[in-house]
């Protein structure tokens, strides 16, 4: 069992919101407690003490850690969602309910549309403390639903462990393998036993795929080329069903779909464009005052903390807790119809 005794000393330039939250009033009153599948403070905090550049700094081991850990998980949910203990969340992956027709009918702008959500599975506990059986039972019972699937969800599980160079070639060139040894997933216990228990399943046309036991037990991800982003929340949506007939995920009142970092509670989900915006990119403040407005997060295209490359751009939605599914796709919409409204109006 993992503790710690001493409050941690914090670098000046920590903007974490770990440093920010984790008072020495808060770590005396949490120090001692153990969450019952093993899951302490050291553990919650250590990929925050390890990398002191997180923007978050925690991770839950279990359900319960949002629960018994609360003085320290709540102001940073507060935080980062505008979410408070006493609100609750509601979900709702209705496509009927979203207003989205292509923005880009000739494909002048979007690359790209993928929307993804976190699960995990509702008796176990959550990845930074499970154990190699459990994580390998989740692997078996996850694939073997979604290797049942059928019509357009049917498709094939590569498992990381046993995977040829041929065909992690091929899934990193599509940009569907994630990455090995991320350093915020080591220090929270997510890494470990890797590559057992870990695989990638994908449909045939490449357009639906599921991460095993990666940062959460699940990431169902549906994605195709161009901008239409109805189709794509239609797709997910029905994966997200047709799973569902056979694995409960863990899912709370309060903080609906559970994830191991906070900033995935609530939907759990991240709608993304990738999007080429050549001006805009020239113009860095109004682009950033129209993503503030519409609750949007600029990145890179290589995945989380990369650089943009020739002015294509990963616009995502921002919020996912308190809000619906239909709300984090609107958003991220609204917020692309504008940006293309902008671009097409900049003169360089
Ligand atoms: N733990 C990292 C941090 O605090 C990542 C947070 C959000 N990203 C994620 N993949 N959960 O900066």
């Amino acid at each position: 069992m993992n503790s710690i005794s001493q409050y941690p000393i914090f670098p000046a330039n920590c903007k974490s919101l770990l440093c920010k939250h984790l008072s020495k009033e808060v770590f005396k009153q949490l120090k001692d407690i153990i969450s019952p599948n093993g899951y302490s403070l050291y553990d919650v905090i250590n990929s925050g003490i390890v990398n002191i550049d997180s923007g978050i700094g925690v991770y839950a081991g279990d359900s319960e850690s949002y629960q018994l850990f609360a003085p320290l998980f709540d102001p940073i949910i507060e935080d980062y969602h505008g979410f408070k203990a006493s609100d609750k969340h509601l979900s709702n992956l209705n496509p009927n309910d979203l207003n989205a027709s292509n923005p880009d009918d000739d494909n002048q702008y979007i690359i790209s549309t993928r929307i993804r959500v976190a699960r995990n599975l509702a008796t176990y506990p959550l990845g930074p403390a499970i154990s190699k059986n459990q994580r390998n039972e989740i692997e078996k019972l996850v694939s073997e639903t979604l290797l049942s699937l059928t019509a357009e969800l049917a498709g094939s599980y590569y498992p990381l462990k046993t995977m040829t160079k041929e065909i992690q070639n091929q899934l990193i060139e599509d940009h569907f393998l994630f990455k090995a040894g991320d350093r915020f997933l080591e220090a929270s216990g997510l890494n470990r036993d890797w590559p057992d228990g870990r695989g990638i399943y994908h449909n045939n046309d490449k357009t639906f795929l599921v991460w095993i036991n990666e940062e959460d037990q699940m990431r169902i991800i549906s994605m195709q080329a161009g901008g239409d982003i109805k189709a794509t929340f239609t797709r997910l949506s029905s994966a997200i069903a047709e799973i569902e007939k056979n694995i409960s995920f863990a899912y709370s009142e309060h903080l609906g779909y559970i994830s191991s970092c906070p900033s995935n509670l609530g939907t759990a989900m991240r709608a993304s464009v990738h999007i080429k915006l050549p001006k805009l990119a020239n113009n860095m403040n109004v682009f950033k005052d129209i993503t503030d407005e519409y609750h949007l997060q600029i990145r890179g295209i290589h995945g989380e903390h990369s650089e943009t490359v020739d002015a294509v751009f990963d616009i995502s939605n921002k919020r996912r807790l308190g809000v619906t599914e239909v709300d984090c796709v609107q958003d991220m919409y609204d917020g692309v119809v504008k940006l293309i409204e902008i671009e097409k109006s900049l003169k360089i």
